[in-house]
């Protein structure tokens, strides 16, 4: 067996699927791309986005000539809901992408019954969420297709990375064509992000965190090592160059390493995640209601303060590893919003969460330090 097909097969048992439902790319933005495209979305057409995800969706959307439909968000589960969703559908609508933000899900089975019945296409982004379940059943199982990231901080990482799972066969034919178009990653980069791989798993811990952190954000803004996203991918709307690319060899043989340790790294993130959710509980500041705990994978735990530059120097002096995710509604784009046709006042939720974010880790096998330092500073926090 070849080494990709391994890869699928590892991936495709953990979603319930097939290995050839399973679809490698260099990132999960470009499984994203693919299925977009292999959807048939084009100029003139709209597709529904939560106001709170990562630029690089709109950014797939807006590289095919569509329009990105904002919807907001509830502010207790940091989801889009049918309701607003309904509310944004026009006779343009060809595609709903609902978010498994953090790792969890939120009224999927719903979303996908009223879909179906306008005729609207459903995609799943589960770049947080793999691995997790949502009614029982693997995040991503439910929708036409889903997709997924590997990326540093995701449930498993390639480095960078991502891919795509989609069940239904006739839109697999279509992936599948698309994918003949795949450049492969230059051998530069390859070397690189296996460098990266290598100096991530030795030097990153809790005590080089924010420099390392801080190093890698500046590196691969000035484009000298991989990063995430490109300048360009943040300050403008046009496709990067060598953008639609496969996975590296490289990629491909760090998850099917990394794959086996899956299990026991879901049930640390649940644990911690579940021992945050009490405490803020306990302290009257935000938590996620009972309801929705069950559905949660907690690839992160979003706390909200009041002055985010203060906590997080506050962090950084403490060394408590913390992320900030979603620091705007299309992370981590600060401004010049109307660019990716989004006004940001339409969507005050989405708006006010993302002014105050930050995220707590739940990888840590020191959940009692996280708690120590939130009880030091539980002031800080909004409810
Ligand atoms: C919600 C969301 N969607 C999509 C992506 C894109 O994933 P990738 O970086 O693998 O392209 C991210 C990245 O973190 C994300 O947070």
């Amino acid at each position: 067996m070849t080494a990709p097909e391994k890869y699928k097969r590892q991936i495709a048992a953990r979603l319930q699927a097939s290995p050839d439902q399973i679809n490698l790319y260099w990132k999960g933005r470009v499984a994203l791309y693919a299925l977009l495209k292999a959807m048939g979305i084009q100029s003139g057409d709209e597709v529904i986005v939560p106001a709170f995800t990562c630029v690089v969706v709109p950014n797939a959307i807006l590289y095919l000539g569509a329009k990105p439909v904002y919807v907001d968000i509830h502010p207790q589960t940091l989801n889009t809901t049918l309701d607003h969703i309904k509310q944004a559908i026009t006779p343009a609508t060809k595609c709903i992408i609902i978010q498994n933000t953090f790792g969890l899900s939120c009224e999927v089975e719903e979303i996908i019954t009223f879909a179906r019945s306008s005729n609207i296409q459903t995609i799943e982004d589960c770049t947080h969420g793999f691995g997790g379940l949502y009614n029982g059943q693997p995040n991503g199982s439910y929708c036409d297709a889903a997709f997924y990231s590997t990326q540093w901080n995701k449930p498993f990482s390639t480095g960078i990375g991502g891919f795509s799972l989609v069940k239904n066969s006739e839109l697999q034919t279509k992936v599948e064509a698309i994918n003949a178009e795949l450049i492969s990653p230059s051998l530069k980069q390859r070397k690189v992000l296996s460098a990266l791989i290598q100096f991530r798993k030795y030097l990153i811990h809790d005590s080089t965190y924010w420099t390392l952190l801080k190093l890698y954000r500046y590196l691969s803004k000035t484009g000298l090592v991989v990063g995430s996203s490109s300048d360009d991918e943040l300050t403008t709307i046009q496709q990067p160059e060598k953008y639609f690319m496969s996975a590296s060899e490289e990629q491909i043989k760090a998850g099917v390493k990394a794959l086996p340790h899956l299990e026991s790294d879901l049930a640390l993130r649940k644990r911690n995640g579940f021992a945050y959710n009490d405490y803020l509980r306990t302290k009257g500041k935000w938590n996620y209601p009972d309801h929705v705990l069950s559905n949660h994978s907690f690839l992160k735990f979003p706390i909200f303060v009041k002055d985010r530059e203060k906590f997080l120097l506050l962090a950084e002096k403490n060394k408590i590893r913390l992320g900030d995710w979603f620091l705007s509604p299309i992370h981590p784009v600060p401004e010049n919003f109307r660019l990716w046709e989004l006004q940001v006042a339409d969507f005050p939720v989405a708006e006010e969460r993302s002014a105050h974010i930050l995220n707590l880790p739940t990888d840590t096998n020191n959940c009692e330090r996280v708690l120590q330092f939130l009880e030091q500073h539980i002031d800080e926090l909004i409810e």
